[in-house]
């Protein structure tokens, strides 16, 4: 790979250097004759001086001996004179122009004829068999009377033996610039390509994001990786975009996704909560569905995927059912995926499931103003469970790079143990509730380690923008990482980490789309087995029996709109179904305590105002009540998403219905055609709930088809797709990295 750089970066210095050799060849070729001219230029100024300065100086004893006609002082005068080296001859002419005088040797070229004498003033180098030769020709003057003129010459050869070596040395300085120039360029490229590909590498690796580039390119580089960078992101973006506006998102779609973009790579699901729990019944084993959310949204993209999903084996038949590597084939009447099953002691789901999952982070992460309990002992045994869950996924893995898909806050330390198990894996994390701002997050005794943990992740998902800029923030307040704001990305350990938000849905169609009986008939029917007269208005909630959920408050907001409205005492009543949950822990104890008390005592108050349903439904069975009330009530004190909310509107095929829900859920941000309310304050709700009831068909039916229309593009295919889709992106990104020279 690096020889293959090197000669790269050799092409590409070529490509400097041959110009350069060029250019250089073509300014020496101008200069040499230049500096030529220019060299016999000066040296025929210097000789002009010089002549003129000894004619002067000759002027005097030469004239006065011309005068006496003295020949051999003449001709020894003369001889001393052209002792200089560069002086050649002189000779003297009369005011006839006859040479009278002149020292040997003499050129007998040069004569006093006038006609000669402008070629000799014009050009004073003349090329003789001898050599060149520089010719003065001076007026001779005694006193002030002209009595002939001097001849200087000169031998001018040392000019052109000096004008040789200057043009050597020329040649030799412009060889050797060549040279050192070419060398300088190959270097500069040399290490200007290594900083490209260092920095390639890095913006393929996502580092360059946020990396202060200085480490990896070379500054005069940074504008055009900055440059890069916002196109990279802008062609992501653009393409996300492009994606979400026009696929349409069934399960035909994410497998064609996960063949054509994740080519043969399995998927893994973790989750704590099993999809199916097999239960001993008197008549035998039983099935049932939990009621989660989580299994609600992640059970659809499973039976599309295909692959393993592992989680607690919870059921009291589920030993029962497995095979000998605790696996067993689900939906159980068709299976289409595998269910691995984990086991735990009562004493480890009591520390890691009850404990610190439940008392712990789950009140840390809603605002419901129960008191987080941090326990050390049910922190050991989280990071226990959570390394088991890691053995697990290492062992159900055909390949070094499975993709993970981990579920919730029961593995927040699970992303970074596989990680260190199989460097190569895409894990995906979804946080299926609240991420609190810094400062809540903060009294967490271990928000460090839990912190790290997640940052294993290469994609950890919320359902909102708001849910992730606290975890970026909680991240940013806590640890030492280098965080993109812009790009939602973090980089910790070596490790990048994406942020993003993919707002959780449900399967669309749904389930049982076209199997039921029409709505009215429905609502007869379920007002027949309430006994209540048909009439009889109705109002539906279905939830976990949470504290999360805001049923008191619900409750109280029956009791205030028949206070504000009696007109309706005796005309409505409020299905509350509420499945059992957690229910060995005290705080969830109480709660439904408080739950009947409240009910029993409005119902003291309104007859049937309220009718509790303390039990589990199957889906089935919701999906009727649903179908068969004119309002449901979502109040959530602080909900991730709330997948009830986008129930409801799906059952309501025939777009009638009203939907309330509490603005502190994540579904607010997209029904925005529900009423939307506190939860906290009372009147409102009441109002709202008063509005419901009360609500003309036709704007029921303009509410209800556009929450349809949302519900139905953007269901739990799309949730799954996008999140695969940017999964495949970084895997893409990642390989194309190794490719290009780093392994990762
Ligand atoms: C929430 C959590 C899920 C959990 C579900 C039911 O929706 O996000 O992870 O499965 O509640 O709670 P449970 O404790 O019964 O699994």
């Amino acid at each position: 790979m690096k020889s293959k750089f090197s000669l790269r970066s050799l092409h590409l210095s070529l490509r400097f250097v041959l110009p350069l050799v060029i250019a250089l060849g073509l300014l020496a070729y101008a200069i040499v004759p230049l500096v030529d001219h220019l060299t016999l230029k000066w040296a025929a100024r210097d000789l002009d001086s010089r002549s003129h300065l000894l004619s002067s100086t000759l002027q005097d004893p030469l004239g006065e001996l011309v005068m006496q006609k003295n020949r051999s002082k003449i001709i020894s005068l003369l001889q001393k004179a052209t002792q200089d080296e560069r002086l050649m001859a002189l000779g003297v002419c009369d005011s006839d122009n006859k040479l009278i005088y002149r020292t040997t040797p003499f050129p007998k070229q040069i004569s006093c004829k006038p006609d000669e004498s402008e070629l000799i003033q014009k050009n004073q180098l003349i090329r003789l068999p001898q050599g060149p030769v520089h010719i003065v020709r001076d007026p001779l003057v005694f006193g002030n009377t002209p009595i002939g003129s001097l001849i200087l010459v000169h031998d001018m050869s040392y000019v052109e033996r000096r004008s040789a070596d200057t043009k050597k040395y020329l040649i030799i300085l412009f060889v050797v610039l060549g040279v050192v120039i070419s060398l300088i360029t190959v270097l500069v490229a040399h290490l200007s390509w290594r900083g490209w590909m260092e920095g390639a590498r890095a913006i393929m690796r996502g580092e360059g994001i946020f990396r202060p580039f200085s480490q990896t390119a070379a500054t005069e580089l940074q504008p055009l990786v900055f440059e890069m960078r916002t196109m990279l992101r802008n062609l992501e973006a653009e393409r996300r975009h492009a994606d979400d506006m026009t696929m349409v998102w069934d399960p035909a779609a994410l497998r064609g996704l996960l063949q054509k973009q994740l080519a043969g790579d399995e998927v893994l699901v973790v989750s704590n909560r099993e999809p199916y729990i097999h239960e001993q019944g008197p008549q035998g084993i039983v099935v049932h569905r939990p009621a989660s959310g989580l299994v609600t949204a992640v059970e659809p993209v499973m039976r599309a995927c295909s692959g393993t999903w592992i989680a607690h084996g919870s059921g009291s038949a589920d030993r029962e059912t497995v095979d000998k590597n605790d696996r067993v084939g689900v939906p159980p009447q068709k299976p289409e995926y595998n269910l691995r099953r984990i086991w735990l002691t009562p004493e480890e789901e009591q520390g890691y499931y009850y404990g610190f999952a439940n008392e712990g982070f789950w009140p840390l992460c809603h605002n419901a103003h129960v008191r987080p309990i941090f326990r050390s002992t049910d922190w050991d045994w989280y990071q226990k469970i959570n390394k088991r869950f890691a053995d697990a996924v290492v062992r159900e893995a055909r390949s070094d790079d499975p993709v993970v898909l981990v579920q919730d806050y029961h593995f927040a330390l699970l992303p970074a143990l596989i990680r260190q198990r199989l460097p190569k894996a895409t894990i995906i994390t979804f946080w299926h509730i609240p991420w609190p701002n810094p400062e809540s997050f903060g009294i967490c005794p271990w928000r460090e380690e839990l912190l790290q943990g997640m940052l294993g992740s290469t994609i950890l998902g919320f359902h909102t923008p708001f849910h992730c800029k606290n975890f970026l923030e909680t991240v940013d307040r806590y640890l030492e990482t280098r965080i993109e704001h812009e790009s939602s990305t973090i980089f910790h350990s070596g490790q990048l980490t994406m942020v993003e938000d993919y707002p959780i849905s449900i399967q669309w169609p749904p389930e049982w789309q076209g199997l039921l009986p029409p709505a009215d008939q429905t609502r007869n029917e379920i007002l027949a087995e309430l006994e209540l007269p048909q009439t009889y208005l109705l109002g539906i909630g279905v939830d976990r029996m949470d504290y999360t959920k805001g049923i008191l408050e619900r409750f109280t907001a029956v009791e205030r709109m028949f206070e504000l409205h009696p007109e309706l005492v005796g005309r409505f009543s409020f299905v509350q179904i509420a499945a059992p949950s957690r229910s060995a822990l005290d705080e969830y104890q109480a709660f439904e305590q408080r739950v009947h008390a409240l009910s029993n005592r409005i119902n003291k108050r309104f007859a049937r105002a309220i009718i509790l349903k303390a039990a589990h439904h199957t889906s089935e069975q919701v999906t009727r009540y649903y179908r068969a009330s004119n309002v449901c009530m979502v109040t959530s004190l602080h909900d991730g998403m709330n997948l009830v909310a986008k129930e409801y509107v799906a059952a309501r095929d025939d777009e009638q219905g009203v939907l309330i829900l509490s603005q502190f859920t994540g579904a607010a941000n997209e029904l925005h055609e529900a009423l939307i309310v506190n939860p906290y304050h009372v009147e409102q709700t009441a109002e709202a709930l008063y509005q419901g009831l009360t609500m003309p068909a036709y704007e029921q039916q303009e509410r209800m088809r556009s929450m349809r229309a949302l519900v139905q593009d953007f269901n739990v295919y799309r949730w799954a797709g996008r999140m695969l889709l940017d999964a495949a992106r970084v895997r893409q990104r990642e390989k194309l990295a190794a490719r290009i020279g780093r392994p990762l």
